[in-house]
């Protein structure tokens, strides 16, 4: 099957399904001699675990333990491929079993099914969000490569149903609190209201989406591939691909297509660093041409409303006859919270790629 392959030069596939036996990737390109152990791949698989609400998260308990079965020798990297795997050990098959026939709304059952004629519906077998788990383990090892250039990359929860987060330019705003609260929220008051609402919409059996904020820093200038290979086309494709992403905003995003030019664009001014240049603002976002400014890199990521919801919805069965469904089983209120290492992964396999293609660009 097409599609589970990612990356020219740092490359990963992964594999697994969300009720199969185990979820996990084989990375290859990796350059050899890099410090990894296993921690750096089980912190951020622990960023991405549910658990740390009882309100917003699935209950579905994993240990999400990583075992890393090659490419590692004495602590560093080989150079060889590096297979990942991740178990899962506490999947509830029986609670799919009324949904064999039946294709929920705002999933993927009946397309899967019109496609490949034959799937896993079991925890919506490869669509499931639990696929996303192979990418964070890939994604950590790339933010380690990457963090030997300097480039770390954060992102966090701009808005949740409506409400919206303070932004980095806020006063307000508090990086950290947003590794303190289980919404990933950059502000405490902001998390609490979100809370509250979350919790409502719990009681009434429905579900919230929300944004994404992700900034990248210390990348150079330089980084992308034009034309068909453009840092942001590159980038939005790779959000594009986790589940229930339904847009991507680079800089000021759609807002742009209100401004002028005279306030849209960023100017250019002298500065004492290795690049000579740098911008005074940055609608871009860090990206011109396709090509990185070597100023913050920073998107958003929209994500629709968990479609597995209590609330009756109408769809149809296999045979055609259309019926009422109520979804049972452990799911995410909003998956929001919990995409967020999700972006970063995806950001820190596209960047690593880029860095490496970049090694060519010049003699
Ligand atoms: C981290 C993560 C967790 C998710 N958890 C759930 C969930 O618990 N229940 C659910 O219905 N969808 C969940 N999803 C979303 C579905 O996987 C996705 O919406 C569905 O497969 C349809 O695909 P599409 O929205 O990309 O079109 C999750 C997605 C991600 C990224």
């Amino acid at each position: 099957m097409a599609g589970n392959s990612f990356g020219t030069l740092f490359t990963v596939v992964t594999f697994g399904e969300s009720h199969g036996k185990a979820c996990g990737c084989v990375i290859d390109g990796c350059p050899a001699g890099i410090a990894l152990e296993k921690e750096d791949i089980a912190r951020d698989l622990r960023r991405r675990r549910p658990g740390g609400d009882t309100v917003v998260s699935t209950s579905r308990l994993e240990a999400d333990e990583p075992e890393i079965l090659s490419g590692v020798f004495e602590g560093k990297t080989l150079g060889t491929p590096i297979a990942v795997l991740v178990r899962n050990c506490d999947h509830h098959s029986q609670d799919y079993e009324a949904l064999r026939d039946v294709y929920r709304p705002g999933h993927a059952d009946w397309t899967w099914e019109k496609k490949f004629g034959f799937r896993d519906f079991r925890g919506g077998g490869r669509s499931s969000g639990r696929e996303t788990l192979a990418r964070v383990a890939a994604g950590a090892v790339a933010k380690v490569f990457l963090a030997l250039s300097g480039i770390t990359i954060r992102a966090w929860v701009s808005s949740i149903a409506g409400i919206d987060a303070p932004n980095p330019s806020d006063a307000d705003f508090d990086f950290d609190e947003t590794e303190r609260n289980a919404l990933r929220v950059p502000q405490s008051a902001c998390a609490a209201r979100i809370q509250e609402e979350l919790e409502a919409l719990k009681n009434a059996g429905d579900s919230a989406g929300g944004t994404i904020f992700c900034q990248v820093s210390g990348l150079v200038p330089g980084l992308g591939e034009p034309v068909f290979d453009k840092l942001d086309a590159l980038l939005a494709g790779a959000m594009l691909s986790i589940g229930a992403a339904k847009a991507v905003s680079f800089g000021a995003g759609f807002a742009a297509a209100y401004q002028h030019g005279s306030t849209h664009n960023d100017s250019l001014a002298p500065c004492s660093d290795a690049a000579g240049v740098h911008y005074t603002s940055n609608n871009a976002g860090g990206i011109l041409g396709g090509i990185s400014t070597g100023e913050l890199l920073e998107f958003q990521v929209a994500f629709k409303p968990t479609p597995s919801i209590r609330k009756q919805q109408t769809t149809v069965d296999k045979a055609g006859v259309v019926c009422d469904i109520c979804i049972q089983g452990r799911h995410d209120l909003c998956i929001v919270p919990r995409a967020a290492p999700v972006v970063e992964a995806m950001a820190a396999l596209v960047l690593a790629d880029a860095l490496l293609l970049s090694r060519g660009n010049k003699r």
